[in-house]
Formats: C-alpha cells, sequence, structure tokens
C-alpha cells in the first residue's frame, strides 16, 4: 500500500474528526479482503461520540487502554468527551494495541495530533502504542485472571483505578459489539 499518508488535520479539528478521516483514507487504501480479516470496520465519528457520551467518568488523572485502537476514534471521541465535563483534567495515559503494522502510521498521526490538542489545554498526555497483538501479549495476565472481567471490579492490589476499569469496560464493550 501507498506509505505516504496524505491527510492532514484542518485548523481546529477535533481529534476524533481526524482520526475518522485518517481511518477512512485507510481503508480506501486497503482492500476489502485486507478489511476482511483484520476485522478493520472502524466506529463512524457520530458513534464513537454516542457511546463516549455514556461515561460519566469525573476524574483529573485517567488511564485508557485502546485494545485494537485503530485511529485511535474510540479513545479521541471519549477524552474529547471527559475534558469536556471535568475542565480540571490533567493528565491522561493511553496505552494502544494494533496488529496491523500498516495501519500504525495512522493510528500513531491520530495520536500524535490527541497529543497537541491536549498539550494546548494543558493536559499531560502520554501514550504507548504497540505494535501487538493484545490479547496474545497478555495471554498469561489474562489466564490468571488478573485483568478485571467485565462484570466485576478490579482487586486493588492491581492498583487499577474504578475510571480506569470502567474506560476499560466501555473500551472492550465497543470493541465487543463491533465484533
Ligand atoms: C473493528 S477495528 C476497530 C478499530 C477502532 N477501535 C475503532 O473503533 O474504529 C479493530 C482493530 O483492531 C485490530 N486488532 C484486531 N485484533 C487485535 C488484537 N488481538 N490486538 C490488537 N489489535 C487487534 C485490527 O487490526 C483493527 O484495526
Amino acid at each position: 500500500m501507498n506509505k505516504v499518508i496524505n491527510i492532514e488535520p484542518i485548523y481546529q479539528e477535533l481529534p476524533s474528526a481526524f482520526a475518522d478521516r485518517l481511518g477512512i483514507y485507510y481503508t480506501q487504501q486497503v482492500t476489502a479482503k485486507h478489511k476482511k480479516v483484520n476485522g478493520q470496520f472502524f466506529t463512524p465519528a457520530p458513534i464513537a461520540h454516542l457511546l463516549a457520551s455514556y461515561c460519566d467518568l469525573i476524574k483529573t488523572h485517567i488511564r485508557i487502554l485502546d485494545p485494537g485502537c485503530g485511529t485511535a476514534i474510540l479513545s479521541c471521541a471519549l477524552i474529547e468527551y471527559l475534558v469536556r465535563i471535568q475542565p480540571k483534567m490533567d493528565q491522561i495515559d493511553i496505552v494502544a494495541y494494533e496488529t496491523d503494522l500498516d495501519l500504525i502510521p495512522f493510528s500513531q498521526k491520530a495520536l500524535d495530533y490527541l497529543k497537541g490538542w491536549l498539550i494546548n489545554k494543558g493536559i499531560q498526555f502520554n501514550y504507548m502504542l504497540h505494535y501487538a497483538d493484545f490479547v496474545l501479549e497478555n495471554a498469561s495476565i489474562l489466564k490468571e485472571n488478573r485483568l478485571p472481567s467485565l462484570f466485576e471490579e478490579p482487586r486493588s492490589s492491581e492498583k487499577i483505578s474504578t475510571l480506569s476499569f470502567q474506560i476499560r469496560l466501555i473500551l472492550s464493550f465497543l470493541n465487543t459489539i463491533k465484533g
């Protein structure tokens, strides 16, 4: 595929809108077979915003796990929403996973833009983008059931905040329902 990403942010564009355009652009570059094999049907921006609006967490420091991030539109929409309802937000950390090597530069571009957008708001933003299979990489942990399941609170020793847990829940749920 063409490695040049001919998509740049528009002035004052929301990160979710940029992620949306990156996703659309990417899917135009790959074959239907590639999309099918990788399950690459990205969440449209209006749906991402709707899903984000179900989150009612008011914290100043949040951590998000985005397993199968694509162009990170779910994280972008969630962050935009949380920043709006919590004007005192001061730090956001994301751990994102993506298995499609061709897609990684798009994920990175979206996350870099998100970072700049947050820095402009005075919010510290750290992200780690893993080119790795989330399930395989965490198989031993998942096997030991050390990560919270969708329906139970995490154990305190794991130092996973309820916020983090709930965001994980939402992101896991979003990825699950998209099959
Ligand atoms: C259905 S798309 C969703 C992308 C994005 N979260 C969204 O809502 O638009 C799933 C993405 O996860 C990636 N993926 C699939 N299985 C994965 C795995 N086990 N670990 C990490 N990424 C994975 C695919 O390459 C694809 O880009």
